[in-house]
């Protein structure tokens, strides 16, 4: 139970990292507000109901990220019902186009932009006055690989990724004198994730992609062929591109008191792959 007493609020908790990252924090022992765009009935059915039964504290809300106006409702919405925030995961990422700048609209280098760093400008803004009063808090970013190392054909979802890192490190430096600290965590890209963005990369450039070769490469572990740095899942040491119980476990671990002196890092959990 390292997160007692603790009040989580995470974002995009529909699926993937943010709901494992919600499951998690409630069986440490934090009240959770989780949010998505989703609908607030379908939050609840997908994710809520599974914390509620394992005896956890929820509370669901739908909410655009990218809004100012929402951010701040979801904000104070959690204040009136769990009283205080103490752990922020700023989780909601979307994948934006597989495009090159040229074929780009400025309304789809926008929308990246807005999911993937506004929501992050806005949800530290509004949590920050609170966290600042109590001189205490714990700040988690979503980056990924790809915020320190390139993905062809997505610059706005790279950009937005390192994004993440300078913001991260710049509110850590710049919150510190209140108590709070700030970190990223860069996760592996979970293999369906990784076939989705191939596939798309293949029919941009007018490629024949055999997503069943690919898969078996990657199961018969020849991935060094694929992306760089995978020794120890080849060789069984890790899972293979790890996924989101890892960065799950790693967010408990930054959310905790557990980590007192580690502030503005971006911690990876990509199961071997050293970015
Ligand atoms: N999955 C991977 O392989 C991978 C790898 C590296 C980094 N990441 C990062 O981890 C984070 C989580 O990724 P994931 O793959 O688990 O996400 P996901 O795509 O599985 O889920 C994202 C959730 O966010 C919600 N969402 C989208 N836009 C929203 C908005 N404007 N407001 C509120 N909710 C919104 C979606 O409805 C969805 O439930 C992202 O920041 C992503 O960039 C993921």
């Amino acid at each position: 139970m390292r997160l007692e007493g603790k009040v989580a609020l995470i974002t995009g908790a529909g699926r993937g990292h943010a709901e494992a990252i919600a499951k998690r924090f409630a069986k440490e022992g934090a009240s959770v507000s989780i949010c998505d765009i989703l609908p607030v009935g379908e939050l609840e059915n997908q994710v809520g109901t599974d914390i509620e039964k394992a005896g956890g504290k929820v509370l669901c809300s739908q909410t655009d990220v990218s809004k100012e106006d929402q951010v701040q409702e979801l904000v104070d919405h959690t204040m009136a019902h769990f009283g205080t925030i103490d752990i922020l995961a700023n989780v909601v990422g979307i994948a934006g186009p597989t495009k090159d700048v040229w074929d780009m609209s400025l309304a789809e280098w926008k929308q990246t932009l807005d999911i993937n760093l506004d929501s992050l400008f806005l949800c530290c803004k509004a949590v920050l006055p609170e966290m600042i009063r109590k001189r205490s808090g714990k700040i988690i970013n979503f980056s990924s690989g790809t915020g320190k190392q390139p993905l062809s054909h997505r610059t706005p979802y790279a950009t937005s990724k390192m994004g993440v890192i300078g913001f991260t490190r710049t509110l850590a430096a710049d919150v510190g004198r209140y108590n709070i600290t700030v970190n990223a965590i860069c996760p592996g890209g979970h293999e369906d994730r990784t076939v989705e963005l191939i596939r798309a990369r293949a029919e941009y450039m007018n490629k024949d992609f055999d997503e069943e070769g690919f898969r078996r490469n990657l199961t018969a572990k020849n991935s060094n062929q694929v992306l760089a740095g995978r020794w120890c899942a080849d060789e069984d040491y890790v899972d293979k591109g790890s996924g989101p119980d890892d960065a799950a476990r790693m967010a408990v671990f930054l959310a905790s008191e557990d980590s007192p002196n580690i502030t503005g890092q971006d911690m990876n959990t990509g199961g071997g792959v050293m970015w």
